[in-house]
């Protein structure tokens, strides 16, 4: 007899963001700015960031309890392990391998996957593959940055953007219900230049030189990424639906990449869809990269503002350029 296909089901979600807030009118006293020009421009008021002995895989620890707690399993029973992120401990281990020791785990495959702030919605994309092929049963998967770790506090047309969190989801396999309707995911390398940080790896390795410039800090063409931004997440948008099966009007709630207010309402404007079935919390987090889409969902989930059996679209873009989507139900 044949085996029934296997499906992706999530079992929990979590967040964890660290305590110290950071307001707008924290930054009008060390740069020049104001949070009428970052509120108006961006849609944040504040951001979360981490303390300076706070790495990223301690943000991914705690989401990750979280996380294990709404699933109600213990950590013995994970399979897989798998943390997007853009801010990893250290070049090498993975802080994929940090969270394994933080989580007291042995023997399971683990690894990072970077894809910028497109992190999750690839996460979720390979953790639906492994599951989906069989290999894997239950799936570890975080979402986890510190960007404020690598921004250059003295350059305003970047710091005001950014903050750090983490989010994780638990899948495990299930013949009976799939919850991950549908991944689309895509990339240009093209535009490498637009959005990324010079130095510290082979093409430009750390040195004097490299510190004093500041090439460890993200660099960025804020318009060209804003420009490239909002077609790409309309395009995957409807790409995922269309992969869905599922009509528009069925999705009860985007939540889309929180880098921008404008890119959003301008996504939300070409896919036809009203800003009340769409998710924002960019105003409490700025952009945190691949923890974005998951602590946006989490707190969805926590808030009631969806219930079991709702559809909902996870949509993001970042750096490389890198984007995707992915309709869930619930
Ligand atoms: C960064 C961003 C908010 C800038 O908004 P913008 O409307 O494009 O603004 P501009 O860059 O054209 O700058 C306009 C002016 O504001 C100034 N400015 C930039 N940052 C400022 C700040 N924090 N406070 C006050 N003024 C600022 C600029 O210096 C410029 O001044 P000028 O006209 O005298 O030269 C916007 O381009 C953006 O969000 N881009 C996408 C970035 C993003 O989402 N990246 C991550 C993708 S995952």
């Amino acid at each position: 007899m044949m085996n029934k296909k296997l499906g992706a089901k999530i079992l929990g979600t979590g967040a964890y963001f660290p305590k110290k807030i950071l307001t707008n009118s924290d930054l009008e006293k060390v740069i020049e700015t104001s949070d009428e020009w970052i509120s108006s421009r961006t849609g944040i008021k504040e951001r979360r960031l981490s303390e300076k002995n706070e790495y990223t895989s301690d943000l991914a620890y705690k989401a990750s309890l979280e996380a294990l707690k709404a699933a109600n399993i213990t950590p013995e029973e994970i399979d897989l392990i798998l943390v997007a992120t853009i801010t990893p401990d250290m070049f090498f281990p993975s802080t994929a391998c940090f969270l394994q020791k933080k989580l007291n785990l042995r023997s399971i495959p683990v690894f990072d996957l970077s894809a910028a702030c497109s992190g999750f919605i690839y996460g979720i994309a390979t953790a639906r593959a492994f599951i989906e092929s069989g290999l894997y049963e239950k799936i570890l998967l975080i979402g986890a940055d510190e960007l404020s770790k690598i921004t250059d506090w003295t350059d305003r047309n970047t710091c005001v953007l950014f903050g750090d969190g983490a989010g994780a989801m638990i899948l495990t396999a299930s013949e009976e219900d799939n919850n991950i309707l549908s991944t689309y995911i895509g990339a240009d390398g093209s535009y490498s230049d637009l959005l990324f940080i010079p130095a510290g790896g082979t093409a430009n390795p750390a040195n004097i030189d490299t510190v004093n410039e500041k090439l460890h800090t993200i660099k960025m063409k804020g318009r060209d990424v804003f420009k490239a931004a909002v077609p790409k997440m309309a395009l995957a948008a409807q790409k995922a639906i269309e992969l869905s099966g599922q009509k528009i009007e069925n999705i009860r709630l985007f939540i889309p990449h929180q880098a921008n207010i404008r890119i959003i309402e301008a996504v939300a404007k070409k896919i036809g869809v009203s800003m009340d079935r769409v998710f924002i919390n960019i105003h409490k987090t700025g952009n945190i990269s691949s923890a974005t889409t998951i602590t946006a969902l989490d707190e969805a989930i926590k808030t009631g503002k969806i219930q079991k059996g709702d559809l909902v679209e996870l949509v993001a873009f970042g750096g490389g350029f890198t984007w995707g989507a992915t309709v869930i139900r619930i």
